[in-house]
C-alpha cells in the first residue's frame, strides 16, 4: 500500500463565476489522519470539498493528491483518482429510483465487473456496519434524513477507499446516532490507518470525537490549521467564539429588509384567513 495522500492547497482562489469564496488558501491536509473543516454556513466548506474531489475547478493555484494536481491529469488517472474517493454528500445524495443496497453498491457495480454476489455481500457488509442492514432492499424515499445519511456513509466506504470525505456527516443527527457515526469513522479509521479522512462540520462535539487536524475558514481565509488541542488553547476571539458557541450578536444594520412588513404580512394573513 502507497503512502497516505497529503491533500494539499497551494495558493488556491475558489468560487463560482465572478464570486471568490476562498482567496489565496494554501494549507495541507496531512495524509493519515482525520481533518475537520470548521466555519460558518456559506464559508465555503463544501467549496473547498468540492475542488478536492475535482468537481470544482480552482480559480488559480493549485489542489494536489498525493502530490499530483487532479486538473493536469489525463483523465484516465484523473478517473482512476476519482475512484479511490469515497464522498458523503451533504444530502446523502441517493438515487430515489434505486433501493439503498443498490445505491450502496454503486462504486462497484459502476467501476469493477464482479458479480452480483460479492457486491451484495459487501454492501450488506457496510449496511450493518452503519446500522442499516435490514433496510437494504428500501427506497431513499422510506428513510428518515438520518438513516439517507448512514447510506450515503455505507456507500462512501464501500470501497474500503484510502481518501473518505464527508460533508456534514453528523448535521441532522439526533445525539446518540450522531456519536455512532464519530465511532464509524473511528472504527474505519483503525481498521485502515492509512485512510485519510476529511469531514466537515458544525458539529464541534464531534469534530473534538474525530478529529486529529483541524482547519478553520473565515473571511475567505484559513483562521486557523493545527492539531485540535492547540485550538482548544487558543485566544483569538474569532476562534473562541466559535469554540465557545458565542453568537456572532445583532449587526446595528439599516438594511430596509430587516424591518418587519407590517402591511404586508397583515394582507397575507387576511388571504390565508388567518
Ligand atoms: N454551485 C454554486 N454556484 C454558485 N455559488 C455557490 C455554489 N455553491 C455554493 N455557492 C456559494 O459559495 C459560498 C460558499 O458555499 P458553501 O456551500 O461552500 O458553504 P458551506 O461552508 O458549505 O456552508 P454550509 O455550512 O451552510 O453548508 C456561498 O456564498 C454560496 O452562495
Ligand atoms: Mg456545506
Amino acid at each position: 500500500m502507497e503512502k497516505a495522500w497529503d491533500i494539499e492547497f497551494q495558493d488556491v482562489c475558489m468560487g463560482y463565476g465572478e464570486t471568490v469564496v476562498l482567496e489565496d488558501i494554501s494549507v495541507t491536509l496531512p495524509g493519515g489522519k482525520i481533518s475537520a473543516v470548521l466555519g460558518g454556513s456559506g464559508g465555503g466548506k463544501t467549496t473547498m470539498l468540492r475542488h478536492i474531489i475535482g468537481l470544482s475547478r480552482p480559480m488559480s493555484g493549485r489542489v494536489l493528491l498525493g502530490g499530483k494536481d487532479l486538473f493536469a491529469l489525463p483523465e484516465r488517472d484523473l478517473r482512476m483518482i476519482r475512484r479511490r474517493m469515497g464522498v458523503l454528500f451533504q444530502d446523502g445524495a441517493l438515487l430515489g429510483q434505486l433501493t439503498v443496497a443498490e445505491n450502496t453498491g454503486l462504486p462497484l457495480t459502476e467501476h469493477t465487473k464482479l458479480p452480483p454476489g460479492p457486491i451484495r455481500e459487501m454492501v450488506l457488509h457496510k449496511l450493518s456496519l452503519v446500522g442499516l442492514a435490514d433496510f437494504a432492499d428500501y427506497y431513499p424515499s422510506e428513510l428518515s434524513g438520518g438513516m439517507k445519511k448512514r447510506a450515503g456513509l455505507a456507500r462512501a466506504l464501500v470501497t474500503d477507499p484510502p481518501l473518505l470525505l464527508c460533508d456534514e456527516p453528523t448535521s441532522g443527527l439526533d445525539p446518540i446516532s450522531a456519536a455512532q457515526m464519530d465511532e464509524l469513522l473511528l472504527d474505519m479509521k483503525e481498521r485502515f490507518p492509512d485512510m485519510t479522512i476529511v469531514s466537515v462540520s458544525h458539529d464541534l462535539a464531534s469534530v473534538r470525537a474525530v478529529a486529529d487536524h483541524v482547519i478553520v475558514l473565515r473571511d475567505k481565509a484559513i483562521a486557523y490549521s493545527g492539531a485540535l488541542e492547540d485550538l482548544e488553547g487558543s485566544d483569538d476571539p474569532y476562534l473562541r467564539r466559535f469554540l465557545d458557541r458565542v453568537p456572532q450578536g445583532r449587526a446595528a444594520s439599516d438594511d430596509p429588509r430587516l424591518a418587519e412588513p407590517e402591511g404586508i404580512r397583515r394582507k397575507i394573513h387576511q388571504a390565508l384567513g388567518f
